[in-house]
């Protein structure tokens, strides 16, 4: 403990465990945790009291092995002299909640928000790993404010097809996907290869969102230096999680919070960070939501202006060839953090949990493989972030442009007169069951230059937003080679795809975006160097169709399923706000409350 701020008196945990203005509350709280074996002198000698929010459980696979890790966590709080209390999150598992496992990001960051603010805690260990759960951990920490310290669950370790075929969680499904659309296998294969990716315990393990995310935990100082990466069998993973319970009960010593951390240097760093990582296109989205939890306000523009001129260094998919394991083993977040440090495209001088500065953490951090984390002047892609896309179609939605291959390319931009722009017919579906439904349906004729559009997918149209942007074309086109074509919705996509699509379009379609505008055949026209995307018809015709739409009651979306999906749907903000609850972005360090 090197910088002691707070003394035991000053616990937040002695409201209820010693608060002799309130003897009753003492007494309960004491009698009920004792019933199980807890000491009086754990719970009244001035020891900090650390939660731990357990996000693993038997229906989230991937962050399943922190029932394990969390009992080195527990060392390392008694170790340091804290008190250790486990505590369940609600679940969001990604790719098997229906309808979307985004739905749960904003429920579980409320049930954070009532533990920690309702219970005594001094500070929180955020167990993380598949893809909301980051968000959602590092959303409650910004709104309560309590000492908290990010510990990622870590990645699968690489699968593999034999002895030399990398198969990569979610991007490989993408893959057969197509392999199956267009005959060259069956469905037991298709299994059969996708099981490859999973050879382990832990999240997946390309750059899909859940690396992503837990990476730019790490970018933004909120976990252990070099902690995001580890994949979950190794057993660093077990030392961090040791590490990381004996760092909180100094943190709460030190009272550095997360708002200490969280300031807009932070989230700069996080964003620049993010294109050299080839990130997920969730990541705006997350990353948009904890600043505004955070009291910071982070724009699409933003992440345009800071991101879009970052080169891609690392090699990993879905944007390049190699797994989290080698990244990893190559020197990981911190050798990227350090590559960018020395362009001097970071806050180097931001705070993190331990105590020290970013710059400090990842001093001589140099990229150990030289392949797998690119040195800066010897990039994978050049200008690899996001662009910022507007016009009469919707306010914002974003491109990733490090996924752009050279055969789409010389597909779609390549015209010599105007290299960065493309224009084509549109083929509209509403939801991707009316996707599934007619994908295939002559009638659309949908050729090489047609670009999908997919609407009724944003955060109230689907609720929660679905991933379902990246459409892969028609079976006959497969089967003529064309793999893909342009995608464009208001709804996401999975970070392990590669598709380059123009997604998280705001406002949707279900609110009264552009896109509800649009008919099948229309012409549209994308521009990304000017960042333009725009319906080509008449203003009048624009406006005749609005008063139509307006005559028919607005855009038609299905009902609500659940409560939740009604409470949601009442207040969520759009894409490009983060998808927060409207009502809940006020409220700011609630632990003091
Ligand atoms: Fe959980 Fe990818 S499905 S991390
Ligand atoms: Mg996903």
């Amino acid at each position: 403990m090197s910088d002691q701020k707070i003394t035991p008196s000053q616990l937040r945990s002695r409201w209820w465990f010693d608060n002799p203005e309130h003897p009753g509350t003492t007494a309960i709280c004491i009698e009920r945790y004792m019933n199980y074996g807890v000491t009086l002198e754990e719970l009244r000698s001035g020891k900090p009291i650390i939660g731990i929010a357990q996000s693993g459980s038997d229906l989230t696979p991937c962050n399943r092995h922190h029932i394990e890790l969390v009992k080195r966590v527990k060392d390392g709080i008694r170790a340091a002299g804290g008190v250790p209390f486990e505590f369940p999150m609600h679940p969001i598992h990604e790719n098997v909640r229906r309808p979307t496992a985004a739905l749960d990001r904003n429920l579980a960051y409320l049930g954070l928000v009532e533990v920690l603010h309702g219970y005594p805690l001094d500070g929180v260990v955020l167990t993380t790993g598949c893809d909301k759960t980051t968000p959602a951990c590092l959303m409650a920490a910004a709104t309560v404010n309590i000492p908290a310290i990010v510990l990622s669950g870590g990645p699968m370790l690489n699968g593999w097809r034999g002895s030399n075929e990398r198969v990569g969680s979610g991007t490989i499904i993408w893959e057969l996907r197509k392999r199956l659309a267009a005959g060259d296998i069956d469905y037991e294969e298709f299994l059969s290869r996708a099981t490859d990716s999973a050879p382990s315990v832990g999240h997946c393990n390309t750059m899909g969102t859940a690396s992503t995310m837990n990476s730019m935990a790490e970018c933004l100082g909120m976990s252990l230096p070099g902690s995001a990466i580890i994949p979950a069998p190794y057993k660093e993973r077990s030392i961090v999680a040791y590490d990381t319970g004996k760092r909180i009960v100094d943190m709460v010593w030190e009272d550095i919070r997360p708002l200490d951390i969280l300031t807009r240097e932070a989230f700069e760093n996080a964003i620049v960070a993010c294109s050299a990582l080839g990130g997920s296109s969730n990541a705006p989205i997350h990353i948009i939501a904890i600043a505004r939890h955070a009291g910071i306000e982070i724009t699409n523009d933003d992440w345009q202006q800071l991101g879009h001129q970052i080169s891609l260094l690392s090699n990993v998919m879905p944007a390049g060839v190699y797994l989290c394991e080698e990244f990893y083993r190559a020197g990981g977040v911190p050798a990227v953090l350090n590559e960018l440090l020395k362009v001097g495209k970071l806050h180097g001088e931001a705070r993190t949990v331990n105590g020290r500065t970013l710059a400090e953490n990842v001093e001589g951090r140099e990229t150990l493989d030289e392949d797998v984390i690119r040195r800066y002047d010897k990039p994978l892609v050049e200008h690899a972030g996001f662009i910022n896309l507007k016009g009469n179609l919707f306010d914002s939605a974003l491109m990733k442009t490090s996924v752009i291959s050279d055969e789409f390319r010389q597909r779609f931009l390549s015209r010599p007169d105007d290299p960065d722009a493309f224009e084509g017919r549109v083929a509209v579906f509403d939801g991707s069951e009316d996707y599934h439904a007619r994908i295939d349906d002559p009638d659309l004729e949908i050729d090489e230059n047609t670009v999908l559009v997919m609407r009724g997918a944003g955060p109230v149209g689907h609720p929660g937003g679905a991933e379902v942007v990246n459409m892969q074309p028609p079976e006959a086109l497969i089967k003529r080679g064309i793999e893909s074509l342009p995608c464009l919705g208001d709804g996401r996509q999975s970070g392990t795809s590669g598709s380059p699509s123009i997604l998280n379009a705001a406002p949707e379609a279900a609110v009264g975006g552009g896109l509800a505008l649009l008919e099948t055949g229309d012409r549209i026209r994308i521009d990304l160097r000017k960042g333009e995307a725009n319906l080509l018809v008449s203003d009048e015709d624009l406006a005749q169709r609005r008063e139509r739409l307006a005559s028919r009651g607005g855009y038609i979306y299905p009902p609500h399923q659940t409560p939740w999906q009604e409470i949601q749907r009442g207040m969520v903000e759009q894409h490009d706000r983060g998808m927060t609850l409207e009502p809940a972005t006020k409220y700011r360090d609630v632990a003091r409350r």
